[in-house]
C-alpha cells in the first residue's frame, strides 16, 4: 500500500514517531513517502487567487505540486501534527490554505473519493480533538471518504519524556489502527461526501462558483452531467 505522510512539523518528536509506527505496521519502507512542513513547503497563501484561473499560476506551484502529485497517487494519507495552542500546527494550516483549490467547492479530484487517511496528533494535555478537526475538515472537503483519527495526550514535550506505560498503550493502539486499515481494502464515498458534492455541483451549475475556468474543470470531468467521482 502506497503511503504518503504529511508532517506538520520538521522535527521527529512524539507525533512523528506515532505516525511512523502506524505507517511501518502497514507498508514497507519503499512504499512510504514523507513530506515535512515547513521544510517542503515553506510558504503562506498570499490570497492572490491566481490558482482560481490556473492552478499552475500559484507562486508556489512547483513545491506544492510535488506534494500533491504524491498525494494523488497514494492509497493512504497519514497526516501528523503536534497540537499547538489547541489547533494543528501553523505549517499544517498553511498547507491547508495552499491547497484550498482542491476543496470540493473549487476543483475536486476524482482520485480523492476512493482514498483513505489517518490523522494523528499529540498534546501534552488537551487539544488533540480540535487540532485533528482542522485536518479532517479539509479531508472531508477534498472528498476523502474514510478517515481514522488518533489523538493522545502524552504528557511530555518529546518522545523521550513519554512514560513507558503510555508507550505500551501507543504500541497497542497503533497496531489496532494498522490492522483496521489492512483489513479493509476498498472504501466508498458515504452519504455525507455525496451530499456535499451534489451541493457543490448545484452551485457550479448555477454559476455560483469562482468562475468559468473552475466550471470547466467540473464540465470536463462530466460532473455537471451524469458522471460522478465515486464508483
Ligand atoms: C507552540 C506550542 C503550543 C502547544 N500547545 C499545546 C496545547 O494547546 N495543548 C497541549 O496539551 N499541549 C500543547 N503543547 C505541547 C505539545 O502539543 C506536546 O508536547 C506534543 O506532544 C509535542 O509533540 P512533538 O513531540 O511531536 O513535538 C504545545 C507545544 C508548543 C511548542
Amino acid at each position: 500500500m502506497k503511503i504518503v505522510m504529511i508532517h506538520g512539523q520538521n522535527h521527529k518528536g512524539s507525533t512523528y514517531k506515532i505516525g511512523r509506527m502506524i505507517a511501518n505496521k502497514i507498508s514497507r519502507e519503499d512504499d512510504i513517502v514523507e513530506f515535512f512542513l515547513p521544510r517542503d513547503l515553506n510558504h503562506f497563501c498570499l490570497g492572490c487567487y491566481a490558482c482560481m484561473e490556473d492552478v499552475t499560476k500559484c507562486p508556489f506551484y512547483e513545491e506544492k505540486n510535488k506534494i500533491m502529485t504524491a498525494v494523488e497517487s497514494a492509497d493512504l494519507l497519514i497526516f501528523t501534527t503536534p497540537t499547538y495552542c489547541l489547533r494543528a500546527s501553523a505549517p499544517m494550516k498553511s498547507f491547508i490554505d495552499l491547497t484550498f483549490n482542491y476543496w470540493m467547492i473549487h476543483r475536486p479530484r476524482k482520485c480523492m473519493f476512493s482514498k483513505r487517511a489517518i490523522v494523528v496528533s499529540t498534546a501534552a494535555g488537551i487539544g488533540t480533538k480540535s487540532a485533528i478537526k482542522d485536518i479532517t475538515t479539509t479531508l472531508l472537503y477534498w472528498g476523502v471518504p474514510s478517515v481514522i483519527t488518533y489523538g493522545i495526550s502524552v504528557q511530555a514535550m518529546n518522545w523521550a519524556g513519554v512514560a513507558d506505560k503510555k508507550k505500551e498503550k501507543i504500541e497497542k493502539d497503533t497496531t489496532r489502527i494498522a490492522n483496521k486499515v489492512l483489513k479493509r481494502n476498498r472504501v466508498k464515498a458515504g452519504l455525507k461526501t455525496k451530499a456535499l458534492f451534489m451541493m457543490m455541483r448545484m452551485m457550479q451549475k448555477k454559476d455560483w462558483g469562482s468562475g468559468e475556468a473552475e466550471k470547466m474543470h467540473w464540465d470536463k470531468n462530466g460532473w455537471l452531467g451524469t458522471e460522478r467521482p465515486w464508483k
